[in-house]
């Protein structure tokens, strides 16, 4: 089976190792990539979305993976323009993937269909965001658009919130674009993950992943410090309630819109008081989260895949293990504000007991990996119990470094 997997990072490296591992025989291609990437993936090479195309055409690609979400939108969308070449697609059409592009319309979708969510407004310029908070915080500011998991800011007082609308309603840091005021919401958070072929779906291992830089959940939110995975997180009937307030009405709203999906579903919770609230959707799979979840996979990932994107769910094609995986990051000096490219890694060899997946890393010329990012790679570590996860993942994770690389020293056991 030939498969082209779209996209570049940690995630991308997980999803094309789970493909490769597969019973079923692969050949993988992978766009844009990156050079750990391609150990295992052949390169592709193409200057937009109708070039993608024509090289899975002319190659007699079987099935193509979004693993990131911007080709899902950009142009035509990278699942419509395959549906039109004939080539099987995991990841949704552009109109359903509005609910991770656009903040605005995934909050009418949920009100629409009465998913329990926070409330919110939304504005376009200072004066309507000032009005909307209201003097009440914290506050929580979104920028109504992709902004790679930099575009949220909660707001503890007046002073953070007044930088965060400067930043994005007058310097227009992230373009133009609308800026969702919202309720805050408190609890411990989770994220789920389905895979959805129109009206059917199946729940897949649930996740937390870790958004801020530092211990303790201090600082600036980044794409993800680490994330776990493990069946036992569905505590007493949280599956359950989960399922009957937001997926199953999730499925069948995009149903009644008259949005057919096909693809991953994130599903970004935070479990108040009140019950779980939905906070956002991705179109896709978690980052980090995919680099602990597809470890704990087990059965023929890349045809249940195929057979997804052709129509056909069907969930006894994978398993998923007992225990709990954890994925920690190591990030560059300087992110999440910038990152330092060009710090030498060392001591990938050295890690027996658990996965490495890069990130932001690329070849030097003298054929080492150096940093070419903010996160650079994560060592994934399984365990029977969390406890056995969390210290095989820092024993692991020791023998690699490089310098100015920064690592939470909680991924594990913060939230639990
Ligand atoms: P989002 O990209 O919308 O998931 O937001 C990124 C992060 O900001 C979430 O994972 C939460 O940690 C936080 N967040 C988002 N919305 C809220 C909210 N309404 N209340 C509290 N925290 C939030
Ligand atoms: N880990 C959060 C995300 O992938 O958006």
């Amino acid at each position: 089976m030939k498969i082209l997997v779209v996209g570049k990072g940690g995630r991308e490296h997980a999803i094309i190792t789970a493909l490769h591992e597969s019973p079923t025989e692969t050949e993988i291609y992978s766009f844009p990539g990156s050079d750990a990437i391609f150990e295992i993936a052949r390169a592709v090479e193409a200057s937009g979305l109708p070039d993608l195309i024509e090289f899975m055409k002319s190659n007699q690609i079987d099935l193509c993976v979004a693993g990131e979400e911007s080709y899902l939108v950009r142009d035509e969308g990278l699942a419509n323009a395959c549906e039109v070449a004939g080539i099987p697609c995991w990841g949704p059409p552009k109109e359903a993937a509005q609910l991770e592009a656009s903040k605005e319309f995934a909050k009418e979708f949920m009100v629409r269909h009465a998913i329990p969510t926070g409330g919110y407004a939304a504005v376009e310029n200072i004066d309507d965001a000032r009005l909307a908070i209201g003097g009440k915080y914290p506050t929580v500011l979104k920028f109504d658009g992709l902004a790679a998991g930099k575009g949220v800011a909660v707001c503890p007082d007046e002073a953070s919130a007044e930088e965060f609308l400067n930043e994005v309603l007058v310097e227009r840091k992230f373009g133009e674009g609308r800026l969702l005021v919202e309720e805050f919401l408190d609890g411990p958070e989770i994220s789920i993950f389905a895979s959805v072929v129109n009206d059917e779906y199946q729940i897949l291992a649930p996740a937390r992943d870790y958004k801020r830089i530092g211990d303790g959940d201090e600082g600036p939110n980044t794409g993800g410090m680490g994330a776990v995975s493990s069946l036992d997180m569905f505590e007493g009937d949280l599956k359950e309630v989960v399922d009957r307030t937001i997926i199953q009405p999730t499925v069948e709203g995009l149903g009644k819109d008259g949005l057919p999906y096909t693809g991953f579903l994130y599903f970004g919770i935070m479990l108040t008081a009140e019950g779980p609230k939905i906070l956002e959707y991705n179109c896709r799979f978690g980052d980090p989260e995919a680099q602990a979840v597809l470890p704990m996979i087990g059965g023929d990932f890349a045809k249940y895949v195929f057979e997804g994107a052709s129509g056909n769910l069907s969930p006894d094609l994978i398993q998923f293990n007992s225990g709990w995986s954890i994925c920690l990051v190591s990030a560059s000096a300087g992110y999440p504000e910038s990152s330092r490219s060009g710090d030498v890694i060392s001591g990938f060899d050295a890690v027996e007991d658990a996965r490495v997946f890069h990130a932001g890393t690329r070849k030097n010329a003298d054929g080492n990996f150096e940093t070419a990012g903010g996160r650079v790679y994560v060592v994934v570590a399984k365990g029977d119990t969390r406890q056995d996860a969390v210290e095989k993942v820092y024993r692991e994770s020791e023998k690699v470094s490089f310098d100015g690389m920064q690592r939470r020293t909680d991924i594990g056991t913060r939230n639990f």
